[in-house]
């Protein structure tokens, strides 16, 4: 961790994910001590506030979310806001000139520019940020995801950037890699011995890889119906998780040696196109239906800032796939993919399934799973077949050896930012995704894509509050597999 004193300046400082995650994340690492004294956080945006206006805005934002507000005077005192529109031709002059002045005189802090808005500002924000005379030696530039659509313009992206910025201080975020428990996926698989011996094909049958949320997208149409999960979600959160699973093991824990091992993952899955795409890949969308107890609308009549478009019909707000690591380790090996918008239950794990015993004596075993649980409650399970107490017949039930993050360690789980921005505050990318990393998952990533847009077929509908299409279980169910839990 560092203490040296910061300025982060957040373009896109009052939009959704500022508010929602940045801000909340930065107020715990002040409460927790984390934060430098002289450090002070900038928003840019449009919205015409003073820093005053902005502070209330943060205030309430925080008490309506049920943060504890003890010392927040410190915090607020460390929140500034400019306004500027950069959207407009020949940029906002007298909006830089506010920025400028603002940091002049400190140009010997670490300098952190978060760009918290859509990839293709990120490379005239850095532009306009090197002709204000902004960017220092000790800058660094954090990218949101998804960083572009497709290869070429995430290429595009990276190289605007990459002429402002070199490598070392590009951070492109992918806030899955700063939750506990994916952090503890690397410890459980090389800080225990017990493990890695059965960690390949010879041991396990399959990995299943589930994401699922029960939000719906209101509101958020401008971005989705061009995203959809596989840009959203897919390319990005879970191909890091499938990483983490099927890496091998680094020589240290350190920046590249771990980044090193997961672009070789990225590059040995077996690309996936044409009619292959038709039986590896289901692409669905919800439709009105029913989420705890209230009916909610379908994704095309969600509210949202823009009316459906035909881009809309095309959109896939969950989607399954079935990836092959084409290694040593794991030929053969199956691993799933899905994500949803409005499933049943809010859930995210990890499942490696292991194959039968050899030769069962008894009847009515099932195989060895482990469960890596992201959320909502993080732990891990070890599913174990055990006898069924009672004299007679033995019977036999898997049962859960469980280990609760919450209950082993007690005391606040920190969300994933804030472990994220201390990082790129002390300069630590080891859990950021290097140029090669997005590159190589928006390779495997483009031709599914291109083949699902080639067919002009819209999504499998599925009403909200359901696992998904019929076609996800058609992929497992085709080779005798489920899915590991109906959500
Ligand atoms: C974001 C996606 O990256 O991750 C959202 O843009 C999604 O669509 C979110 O809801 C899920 O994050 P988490 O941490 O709530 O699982």
């Amino acid at each position: 961790l560092s203490r040296r004193p910061a300025d982060l300046v957040i373009f896109g400082g009052t939009g959704d994910l500022a508010m929602r995650k940045l801000i909340p994340a930065l107020q715990h690492c002040d409460r927790d001590g984390l934060l430098a004294p002289q450090t002070r956080i900038i928003a840019m945006s449009r919205s015409g506030l003073t820093d005053a206006d902005f502070r209330g805005k943060v205030h309430a934002e925080l008490a309506e979310r049920g943060a504890d507000l003890r010392d927040l005077g410190r915090f607020l005192g460390r929140l500034h806001h400019v306004s500027i529109d950069v959207s407009g031709d020949g940029g906002d002059a007298r909006g830089w000139a506010r920025v400028r002045g603002l940091l002049a005189g400190h140009e010997q802090r670490d300098r952190v520019f978060y760009l918290a808005s859509p990839p293709m500002t990120f490379g005239p924000f850095c532009r306009e940020l090197r002709l204000a005379g902004l960017v220092t030696p000790s800058s660094r530039v954090v990218l949101e995801k998804p960083l572009g659509r497709n290869l070429e313009s995430a290429r595009r992206i990276n190289d605007e950037v990459g002429e402002i910025f070199s490598e070392s201080q590009t951070f492109r975020i992918d806030h899955y890699l700063g939750k506990e428990t994916v952090q503890n996926l690397l410890v459980l698989r090389f800080a225990n011995a017990f493990l890695e011996p059965i960690w390949n094909s010879l041991w396990i049958d399959h990995v299943q890889i589930t994401v699922a949320e029960t939000v719906g997208t209101p509101g958020r149409r401008g971005y989705y119906d061009h995203a959809g999960a596989m840009r959203d979600m897919v390319q990005n959160h879970l191909l890091q998780l499938l990483c983490l699973v099927a890496m091998e093991p680094p020589s240290r824990n350190d920046r590249e040696a771990i980044r090193d091992e997961k672009v070789k993952v990225l590059e040995s899955l077996r690309p996936i196109s044409g009619t292959e795409a038709d039986r590896f890949t289901v692409r669905g969308q919800y439709t009105e239906g029913i989420a705890g107890d209230r009916r909610v609308p379908g994704y095309l009549d969600e509210p949202g800032s823009t009316p459906p478009t035909r881009a809309s019909r095309q959109v896939e707000t969950f989607a399954a796939i079935r990836a092959e690591v084409k290694n040593w380790r794991w030929a053969g090996v199956p691993f799933y993919l899905r994500t949803g918008k409005r499933m049943p239950t809010r859930c995210s794990e990890i499942v490696v399934q292991f194959k039968d015993v050899p030769h069962s004596i008894f009847p009515g075993g099932s195989p060895n799973k482990l469960v890596l649980r992201l959320q909502p409650s993080e732990g891990i399970q070890m599913h174990i077949m055990a006898k069924e107490p009672g004299a007679g017949e033995v019977a036999l039930r898997p049962v859960p050896l469980e280990l609760s993050f919450g209950k082993a360690f007690g005391g606040r789980v920190p969300d994933a930012y804030e472990r994220l921005l201390m990082d790129v505050l002390a300069g630590n990318p080891t859990l950021f995704m290097r140029r090669d990393e997005v590159e190589a998952a928006w390779r495997w990533i483009d031709p599914i894509l291109a083949t699902w847009e080639a067919t002009g077929t819209p999504p499998e509908p599925y009403p909200a509050g359901v696992a998904g299409p019929p076609g996800a279980r058609e992929l497992l169910g085709r080779s005798g597999r489920t899915w590991h839990e109906e959500l």
